[in-house]
């Protein structure tokens, strides 16, 4: 059987690049894609069988271009993982139009066009999967993150009607909705979470320990995204998984 490939947005570092070790690992042939060019030719290089496309989400003949040239070199697509996420720490009252679409650019315009130009070159290969990365902070008000969390709700959403509209074509569409994940966009915004909410420097990932009994792995949602995206799976679709310790299980 040819080894399924499979797309991962902003996967140079962070979970993006655990989710391609790990599909990597599964057997795909993985086009390691991101804003940060050099960077993800050297992630491609530590991964059999990877190559590296660059490509900024919120660019649509960039992300056209990013399906062609996966087709062109591989000959198919089967999986498509929109990864590819920022975060800015700011009140509501304080936050501008121009921030608040920064944010959603990235976080949901870059999800549409993944998906929406992902699944004509998926259908065309017989089948397959999207698994969009969402996040817990989509599902409840999430203070000082709101541009952040409404693009996560809007991204969980179009998780679901895309599920609706694909099945028919053969294209499972899921979502996973991450805790808080031990990467560069926790530990950056981290600073300005204390700022904001008083507390003092590093009392912010205690309290994240706390409520999750520890941060979570790259590889936690790594792993999950590769169960979803599963060929075995073929009954799961317009899912919301979420994978945070509890996070979001309890008042207290
Ligand atoms: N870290 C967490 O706690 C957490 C929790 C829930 C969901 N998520 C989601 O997981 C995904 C990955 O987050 P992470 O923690 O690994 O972040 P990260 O900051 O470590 O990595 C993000 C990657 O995306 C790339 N990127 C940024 N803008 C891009 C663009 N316009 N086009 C292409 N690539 C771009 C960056 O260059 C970087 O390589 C994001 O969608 C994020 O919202 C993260």
């Amino acid at each position: 059987m040819t080894a399924p490939v499979a797309i991962v947005t902003g996967s140079a570092k962070g979970i993006g690049l655990s989710i391609a070790r790990e599909l990597t690992g599964r057997g795909y042939r993985v086009v390691v894609s991101d804003i940060n060019a050099s960077d993800a030719e050297v992630a491609a290089k530590e991964l059999d069988g990877a190559i590296a496309v660059p490509c900024d989400v919120r660019d649509e003949d960039q992300v056209k271009a990013l399906v062609a040239d996966t087709v062109a070199h591989h000959g198919r697509l089967d999986l498509m993982v929109p990864n590819a996420g920022i975060g800015i720490v700011s009140p509501i009252l304080e936050t501008d139009l121009a921030t608040w679409r920064q944010v959603t650019s990235v976080n949901l315009d870059g999800v549409f066009l993944s998906l929406r130009w992902a699944a004509p070159a998926i259908i065309a290969s017989g089948g397959g999967s999207i698994v969009n990365l969402a996040s817990v902070s989509g599902t409840t008000g999430t203070p000082l993150i709101a541009s952040y969390a409404a693009a996560k709700a809007a991204v969980i959403n179009l998780t679901k009607t895309a599920a609706m509209e694909l099945r028919p074509h053969g294209v499972r569409v899921n979502a996973v909705l991450p805790g808080f994940i031990g990467t560069d966009l926790v530990s950056d915004a981290a600073p300005e979470f204390e700022r904001h909410l008083g507390l003092e420097a590093g009392a912010f990932g205690q309290v994240i320990e706390a409520k999750q009994g520890r941060f979570g792995a790259p590889d936690d949602v790594a792993r999950a995204v590769a169960f979803l995206a599963d060929a075995e799976q073929t009954w799961v679709t317009g899912t919301a998984f979420t994978l945070d310790g509890g996070l979001t299980s309890s008042l207290i």
